[in-house]
């Protein structure tokens, strides 16, 4: 008889700069899980965006992007030497193209396009289906996997979040304003938070957890305790 998996879906939701890929990836990586950004395919799909002339003066045009859906193939490729899978567009990398300043400026319209939405949670249910994977995002436990054994809805300090990811570009080499990125981190709670579609919520079941005052280290401990107790759950109750 087969034995039954005693893998679990992790939902890590919350607002943006909260460290959701940074835990993401290492927890993935101590269960021998799949991780999967979904943040990075809403990137994809506003990159393809940019690139192919949809926003004309900043505005996006809808009708062209829906229609241009079917030319739109996203693949994540694991890269060994960084641990984690890079996405691909039309079988092109775009990891660093899609964490520009100018596509982060741009990321949260798209996300409110339902038919971009519906065509993306529809992979990211293919990606999760057999379980042993961790999504983080906006939507997972709301949406894509509302019945997730384990959901964290991570928050912080708008203004902790906008200096970690100023940082953060730092660190990579790039010259960031803080005051810039501190309006698009504000900017995008309030898009993400209060678009009609699949707004990022907190669910009753998700537990939340403020990040402001702990480092990472910390981070990762709380949700790993957590995922931990679920898997011994989901094993006593398989008996
Ligand atoms: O996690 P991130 O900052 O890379 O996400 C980029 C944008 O994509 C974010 O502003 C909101 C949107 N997003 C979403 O609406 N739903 C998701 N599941 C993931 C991201």
């Amino acid at each position: 008889m087969k034995e039954k998996s005693s893998k679990i879906t992790i939902a890590i939701d919350g607002y943006s700069s909260t460290g959701k890929s940074t835990v993401a990836k290492q927890i993935a990586k101590a269960l021998g899980y799949v991780y999967v950004d979904t943040g990075a395919m809403y990137r994809a799909v506003t990159y393809y965006a940019l690139q192919n002339g949809l926003f004309a003066q900043d505005k996006l045009n809808r009708e062209k992007l829906i229609a241009s859906l079917q030319h739109i193939h996203l693949k994540f490729i694991f890269n060994a030497e960084k641990g984690f899978g890079e996405m691909y567009l039309n079988g092109l990398n775009i990891e660093n193209e899609i964490r520009s300043m100018y596509v982060s400026n741009h990321v949260s319209e798209v996300a409110t396009v339902k038919e971009v939405r519906s065509y993306l949670v529809k992979l990211q249910r293919e990606m999760g289906k057999d379980k042993g994977v961790i999504m983080d995002g906006r939507d997972i436990g709301s949406v894509v996997f509302p019945d997730a054994e384990l959901k964290v809805f991570l928050t912080a300090d708008a203004k902790i979040r906008a200096e970690r990811r100023w940082l953060e570009l730092t660190q990579k080499g790039e010259n960031p304003n803080l005051d810039e990125i501190y309006q698009n981190v504000v900017e995008r709670d309030h898009i993400d938070s209060s678009r009609e579609e699949s707004p990022l919520t907190k669910t009753s079941d998700a537990i939340a957890i403020d990040v402001t005052h702990i480092n990472k280290e910390q981070q990762f401990q709380k949700i790993y305790e957590l995922a931990m107790e679920r898997i011994q759950n989901k094993k006593a109750t398989q008996g």
